[in-house]
């Protein structure tokens, strides 16, 4: 699991110990829920809605796997649990690049003791790699890739405890995240990055950024450095990523409420909407170790109360301009971005679909106002146009709802600002924490990874049902069908019409994630999970162009209890049609496997290693580093 940098938590974990449910219940309807819950969970389909999305989607997968051939070329890898990365027998890693390498000639050297001085640590690429996008024109190739937090204790050992003892430290903190855009080229000795390309650029924590979208110029935008609530500095906690079909990056905002706090240490004299908007998105008064507050007045909510309203976006970065300013996009929402998936409807307006990863959040869906043409104006493209949120039914069928002032109450620059309480407003369904999204280009489907949720349904000591940050309880429902989720799933669903801008759909689940070895009942999964290719919380997706889904995990990789034989967080390949699945890579024990792209022959896969707990990837003496690898197979035919 991604911890916080100074408590041994998970982030979602911090969030629950930091914001407790609400002490007052709307006590009648969680004991309403509660009952038709439980009339429709009786006697033998206790497993109700999730025995129901088997039926249709796992028996057609498993029987289509008894009598087909694997599509994949390579045997699956067994679970590992040392500290490197391993991959199958034909294929071959190297390493491209570790946190704190030089990306221009004049950058500081690593130093194992000392890490990298404030002086220059815009110069290296960032820490904690996450999503990342390749994009080629001619020759030249751009990696994009996120830096999303950094763990202070263990990568800045000059500093005791890795906590900020002044302005110059957080300075240090705030330049090693962002996102970083790195030419990359292959050469006799492999992949390496290109020290000093004109393209070479990191964005940080300082960085200013363009606003647009409905929020642009609202007053909850606006703040004493920017008067005109249309520019703000920095990208914050940059997660998974996407891309758009005119080929700029999309870096997704997700934690950004860990980075602010209050000097006062307390949120007293603040106007109310900004406090309940800080309640609804885990804002509380100490962040999350960061201490930028203490040292940035930008990050004290007592100073400037609008600040956190200018974070948590789709922020949009053309690669190819290294002067260009990034744009953040109101217009799809604020919450905890976890990546961007685009399709195109058959008309050739675009659709994003992004999650919101905290428990019990939602599902949420772009459609653009206009087409898009290749060549053409693309400007309007992610201002002009509709948010939806997901709604999933227990017969298999869904609706994403238009986040609209006449249905939510609120203005278009409200919903934009504060997107979770406009869902709610449509009673969006409860999710078990949406990761990565992926579209499938061979089919017209999608997937999400709903990595868990170890509240959902939990019963507290009153009799009530845990809730998420609206006070709505996590009552298990169709695709989130599992009390206690240690596991995960992962979520498909298929457009009617054939029309990824359609306000219905069908789903079901791909995989129910689970351990046969350990249970005999819904937490041993789907019959796509065995003893062979055991994993938990999946997380990072990506579809390649052979319809291939590449699944990673950020898990429990302590190997026993209910995750024995799981060993690291891994990579595995799934096939959409007959639903097996095997796993492919595992990374060194502690780290979390996510970010994936090819390079533009498709001869190579690019592997995102975040957060190692060993001393990863330069072994016994050093520090772990998080980097990206190369995989390739031995006989450089086509890995995506
Ligand atoms: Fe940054 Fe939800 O993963
Ligand atoms: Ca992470
Ligand atoms: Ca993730
Ligand atoms: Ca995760």
């Amino acid at each position: 699991m991604t911890k916080t940098p100074q408590h041994d938590l998970s982030f979602d974990d911090w969030d629950e110990v930091m914001f407790p449910r609400d002490e007052v219940q709307d006590f009648d309807r969680v004991v309403d829920s509660a009952l038709s819950r439980r009339g429709f969970l009786s006697g033998a389909l206790a497993f109700g809605s999730g025995a129901a999305v088997m039926g249709t989607g796992m028996l057609h997968g498993s029987t289509a796997m008894a009598g087909q051939a694997s599509r994949f070329a390579f045997e699956q890898l067994a679970p590992q649990t040392d500290g490197t990365v391993h991959v199958p027998e034909g294929y071959n890693w190297d390493v491209l690049v570790r946190w704190g390498d030089p990306l221009f000639g004049d950058a500081p050297e690593w130093s194992a003791e000392t890490g990298i001085p404030t002086e220059g640590s815009d110069r290296v690429f960032g820490e904690n790699t996450d999503g990342m996008e390749l994009f080629h024109l001619g020759d030249t190739e751009l990696l994009v890739v996120n830096s999303e937090y950094t763990n202070r204790k263990i990568n800045l050992p000059a500093e005791q405890e890795g906590i900020p003892a002044s302005a110059d430290d957080v300075l240090r903190l705030q330049n090693f995240q962002g996102v970083t855009v790195m030419e990359v080229t292959e050469g006799d000795a492999g992949w390496e990055v290109v020290v000093d390309s004109p393209y070479n650029r990191r964005i940080t924590h300082n960085t200013e950024m363009k606003i647009d979208g409905p929020a642009a110029g609202h007053d909850l935008l606006k703040t004493s450095a920017d008067p005109t609530g249309t520019m703000s500095l920095g990208t914050l906690n940059n997660c998974g990523s996407g891309r758009t079909p005119w080929g700029t990056y999309l870096t997704c905002e997700e934690n950004f409420n860990g980075y602010f706090g209050s000097t006062t240490g307390s949120h007293d004299g603040l106007p109310e909407v900004n406090v309940a908007g800080y309640k609804r998105y885990g804002i509380g008064t100490d962040g999350w170790g960061y201490d930028y507050h203490k040292w940035d007045a930008r990050f004290d909510v007592s100073q400037n109360p609008n600040e956190p309203h200018r974070a948590g976006y789709i922020v949009e970065i053309d690669p190819w301009n290294p002067d260009a300013t990034p744009i953040k996009h109101t217009a799809l929402g604020r919450f905890k971005h976890e990546n961007a998936a685009y399709a195109l409807t058959p008309e050739g307006q675009v659709v994003v679909y992004m999650g919101d990863d905290e428990r019990g959040e939602y599902m949420y869906k772009w459609v653009s106002r206009d087409i898009f043409v290749p060549g053409g104006d693309t400007s309007t493209l992610l201002s002009e146009g509709q948010l939806f949120v997901a709604k999933f039914n227990d017969d298999l069928t869904g609706t994403w709802v238009a986040l609209t002032p006449e249905d939510t109450g609120m203005t278009e620059a409200e919903i934009a600002i504060f997107t979770r309480k406009a869902a709610t407003e449509v009673s969006a369904t409860t999710m078990d924490r949406p990761e990565w999204i992926a579209v499938n280009p061979t089919a017209v489907e999608a997937y999400c990874c709903l990595t868990n949720n170890s509240r959902r349904g939990l019963v507290e000591e009153d009799g009530s049902i845990r809730t998420n940050a609206a006070g709505e309880p996590m009552i298990p429902n169709g695709p989130n069908p599992r009390e206690i989720n240690r596991y995960g799933q992962i979520v498909r669903w298929r457009p009617h019409n054939d029309d990824h801008g359609a306000a219905t759909f069908d789903w079901d689940l791909y995989v129910m994630v689970g351990n046969p070895t350990v249970h005999a009942d819904q937490y041993a999964g789907t019959a796509n999970m065995n003893e062979g290719n055991l994993f938990n919380s999946p997380d990072g997706m990506q579809i390649d162009s052979s319809g291939i889904i590449w699944i990673q995990t950020d898990g429990d990789d302590d190997n026993e209890g209910d995750f024995a034989g799981n060993g690291n967080n891994q990579m595995l390949a799934g096939d959409p049609v007959t639903g097996e699945i095997r796993r492919f890579l595992t990374g060194p024990n502690g780290c979390e496997v996510t970010g994936l792209t090819w390079s533009a022959d498709k001869r190579t896969m690019f592997v995102g290693i975040q957060h190692p707990g060993a001393p990863f990837p330069d072994g016994d003496g050093s520090l772990p580093r998080s980097a990206i690898v190369t995989v390739k197979r031995d006989d450089n035919a086509l890995v995506g």
